[in-house]
């Protein structure tokens, strides 16, 4: 039986805690088990965010184990390794993979039947990983995928247009890496296409503004782990808006990573595109039109990927 005010997030590090903190705000939930192979950090950051509780609602947050997992609605997995200087894109991607090989069998043999949420990186990889080891049906286990680009893309066109971010609607397709992509020729600005939009305040050079923002966008990541070794608050936020959607049954609108069954032609891969997400996850993806350019960047993507995942284990 799921208990639809009960979440559980695996990973308790910069990314896990802050996600923590951010549902212990949403008021979504009354019950958050906290776990880490670190006990004492998981212990701590319970602790440490159970203190907000009298600001914000009545709530039960603990640390515990994978016996505590069983009802969630919704786990959010950040467990995984950074990488490391002179380690290779697929030498991390077999650690997390083998990190994801010690949680998510411990979580299937729980018997949750909620919402997996992967977070820890590479998304893509570890949300394929996640469907193949789970037991759970496709649609009911997500990567956060480019949730958190998407905010940035939205964020620098708000700075860029003088307009509310929340007015813009544009999305950021493919891996959540470095292959990802812009899907301009869709983007609207309050139903107003994007260029007719840019040009009502003054700018013109759109080609330069695109491959500029999308740069930055691409970007932030790297900029924000050199400042400040790890990036978290826009994770924990993109975490608390995918968990809302989910508990309020939305129906909204998020590109997360999910399972590809023929959209644009890919087949057996985890990669984003605007999703409708609702109680139990994936309700149906949202082929949004893409230009030749674009749909040659999402299928560079989806073989980038395609390559990763042909030469990992998932073998449990
Ligand atoms: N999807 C996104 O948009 C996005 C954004 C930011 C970070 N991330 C990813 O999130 C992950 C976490 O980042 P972070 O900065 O919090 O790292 P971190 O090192 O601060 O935290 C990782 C935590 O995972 C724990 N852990 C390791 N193995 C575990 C296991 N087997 N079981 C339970 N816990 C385990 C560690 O003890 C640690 O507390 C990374 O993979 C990072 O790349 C994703």
């Amino acid at each position: 039986m799921i208990n639809d005010r009960k979440v559980a997030v695996v990973g308790c590090g910069f990314v896990g805690s802050s996600s923590a903190f951010a549902l212990m705000q949403s008021g979504l939930f009354s019950e958050m088990v906290l776990i880490d192979v670190d006990t004492r950090r998981a212990e701590g950051e319970a602790l440490d965010i159970v203190h907000g509780v009298p600001f914000a609602s009545p709530m039960k947050i603990y640390a515990g184990t994978y016996d505590d997992v069983a009802d969630a609605a919704i786990i959010v997995v950040t467990a995984g390794a950074a990488q490391k200087p002179g380690e290779t894109r697929l030498d991390l991607v077999n650690k997390n993979v083998g990190i994801f090989k010690s949680i998510i069998p411990q979580i299937r043999e729980s018997g949750f039947k909620g919402i997996l949420l992967v977070v820890a990186n590479p998304v893509d990889v570890l949300t394929y990983a996640a469907i193949r080891m789970s037991g759970l049906p496709e649609g009911r286990v997500i990567g956060s995928g480019t949730v958190l680009d998407t905010a940035r893309l939205k964020y620098m066109l708000g700075e860029h247009l003088d307009v509310d971010p929340r007015d813009v609607h544009a999305y950021i397709m493919g891996e959540h890496g470095d292959s990802e992509f812009a899907a301009w020729s869709s983007a609207m600005v309050a139903g107003v296409p994007l260029n007719t939009f840019c040009e009502m305040r003054g700018h013109r050079d759109h080609k330069a503004a695109e491959a500029r923002i999308a740069e930055n966008v691409k970007n932030s990541a790297y900029e924000i782990i050199e400042k400040k070794r790890a990036t978290y608050y826009g994770i924990a936020m993109s975490v608390k808006r995918i968990c809302t959607a989910i508990m309020r049954d939305e129906d909204c609108v998020l590109p997360v990573s999910s399972l590809m069954v023929g959209e644009y032609g890919l087949n057996d891969i985890a990669i984003s595109m605007p999703t409708i997400i609702g109680k139990d996850g994936v309700v149906c993806r949202v082929p949004v039109a893409l230009s030749d350019d674009e749909m040659e960047q999402l299928h560079g993507s989806a073989d980038a990927l395609k390559a990763i995942i042909d030469q990992v284990d998932f073998e449990a």
